[in-house]
């Protein structure tokens, strides 16, 4: 069965992220990256866990498209495997990202899981429009918002990765039922004493929904 967990490395200390790095590498699909690690370590923190497996950096690119251009290529350049954009900036910018990216994946933002994230969710089938016509690879859309997720899901046969479970109260078999692909878990795995442990749960249930779908 393929690897379905994304590990957020939201960690202050660059140490504690390539410890985890190493100890997930062989059962994780990818790690993703924030601006917390590459603001309290380095860019080259990027490839440095790229090392132990693919890494996502979650960006949410949103700028005009020379600085959106910028970012992308210093990105791919780093060693990143895909990278996180927002869509609500409109086609010029995102297709900025698409085209700088060079092969490297893009998932498109269009929904939020976070409180109060009313105003981009409710433009969610824009949003998705127009980053299939830019060509994204993905998108990035709640896990504890299933409602939303479900839409997102009916209108793409693209891969879905989700934040949301756990520490923001989304439940990971219920995502994957509803059509995510990939289940993005930061604090829940990193802040726990058997990271490992805590990863290997959340794999068989995922597998069981995808079983159950
Ligand atoms: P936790 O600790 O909540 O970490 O498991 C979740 C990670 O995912 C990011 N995050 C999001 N990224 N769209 C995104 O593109 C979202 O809706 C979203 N919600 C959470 C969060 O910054 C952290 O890295």
């Amino acid at each position: 069965m393929d690897k379905r967990i994304i590990v957020a490395l939201d960690v202050k200390e660059k140490k504690k992220a390539i410890d985890i790095a190493e100890s997930l590498s062989d059962i994780v699909f990818a790690f993703k990256i924030n601006w917390p690690l590459v603001l309290y370590s380095s860019p080259e923190v990027i490839g440095e866990i790229s090392q132990y497996g693919k890494v996502i950096c979650d960006f949410k690119v949103a700028d005009i498209p020379y600085t959106n251009s910028l970012i992308t290529e210093r990105v791919r350049d780093l060693g990143a495997w895909g990278i996180i954009s927002h869509s609500f900036l409109g086609e010029e910018s995102l297709k900025s990202v698409v085209n700088a990216a060079k092969g490297m994946h893009v998932f498109s933002v269009v929904a939020m899981s976070h409180p109060g994230s009313d105003m981009i969710n409710s433009n969610a089938m824009q949003l998705m429009k127009l980053s299939i016509e830019c060509g994204v690879y993905g998108f990035v859309a709640p896990a504890n918002k299933i409602d939303d997720l479900r839409m997102i899901r009916s209108a793409t046969d693209r891969v879905i990765i989700s934040p949301g479970i756990g520490a923001q109260g989304g439940d990971p078999y219920t995502a994957v039922l509803n059509g995510s692909d990939y289940l993005i878990v930061g604090r829940s795995v990193y802040e726990s004493d058997k990271p490992e442990l805590e990863v290997s749960k959340l794999q068989q249930t995922a597998e069981r929904a995808i079983e159950d779908r």
